[in-house]
């Protein structure tokens, strides 16, 4: 079976309501969410703190699609284990997270969980050249991490387009995470992403009782990057 290259859409839940994830998890894979991300902050790679090892394992049995862990978090090897553990399909750590990404990749895929690399606004596409053998994805921050509802930085559209360049014919899926929304997501179809982070594009409006909304806006992202892809 050829590489699925279509297009995810991934909502963040750190958009979502903090004090009813399963519900917010099971409304959003009900309104067609793809995947689920989970953005993991520690308060010292990034200005935010959010969810251990056990936050994550509660969400396991509410997410039936696809749970993609993203460690904001620095040093990032020693917690490698506890989250494959709690359930992630897939881990992402930053290239800045510490002195041996090549390493902490092997950690992660030594879990035999899914393996990825995240990119910060400031760090050039370059650095990862080493990587793409290993990697299941390629994650560019189209923010500086820590929060959602920031605007989506410009520049992340070349980078999509230099990483997509160096993955070649590699089946390696390409991420884009922060200020996603129909408005931004056109052009990074074109540079080469398939797959989409959207915090606050998708939990905008809605809610566990309103989850049409979700369903809404989840289908207005997708529609505006199908566009892209048949223009
Ligand atoms: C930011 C997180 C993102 C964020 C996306 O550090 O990694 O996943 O939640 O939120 P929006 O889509 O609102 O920018
Ligand atoms: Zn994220």
């Amino acid at each position: 079976m050829s590489f699925d290259r279509s297009i995810k859409i991934a909502p963040s839940i750190l958009s979502a309501d903090f004090a009813n994830f399963g519900a917010e998890i099971r409304a959003i894979e009900g309104q067609g969410a793809d995947w689920v991300h989970v953005d993991v902050m520690d308060g010292h790679f990034v200005p935010n703190l959010t969810f251990g090892p056990p936050a994550v394992k509660a969400f396991r049995p509410h997410v039936k699609t696809f749970m993609d862990v993203h460690l904001m978090i620095a040093p990032v090897d020693p917690y490698i284990e506890a989250y494959a553990e709690a359930g992630a399909d897939m881990i992402v750590a930053h290239w800045e997270a510490g002195p041996h990404p090549h390493r902490t990749l092997q950690a992660i895929k030594a879990q035999g969980v899914k393996c990825g690399i995240s990119l910060n606004p400031g760090t050039p596409a370059s650095v990862i050249s080493e990587l793409l053998d290993l990697v299941d994805m390629v994650l560019v921050m189209s923010v500086n991490p820590g929060f959602g509802g920031q605007k989506f930085i410009p520049s992340s559209v070349a980078k999509v387009r230099a990483v997509r360049e160096m993955i070649g014919d590699r089946e390696v899926h390409i991420q884009v995470d922060g200020g996603v929304d129909p408005t931004t997501v056109g052009p990074l179809v074109e540079a080469g992403a398939d797959c989409f982070v959207a915090g606050s594009a998708v939990f905008k409006g809605g809610s566990v009782d309103a989850p049409e909304v979700y369903g809404a806006n989840i289908r207005a992202i997708r529609e505006a990057a199908e566009a892209a892809q048949r223009a």
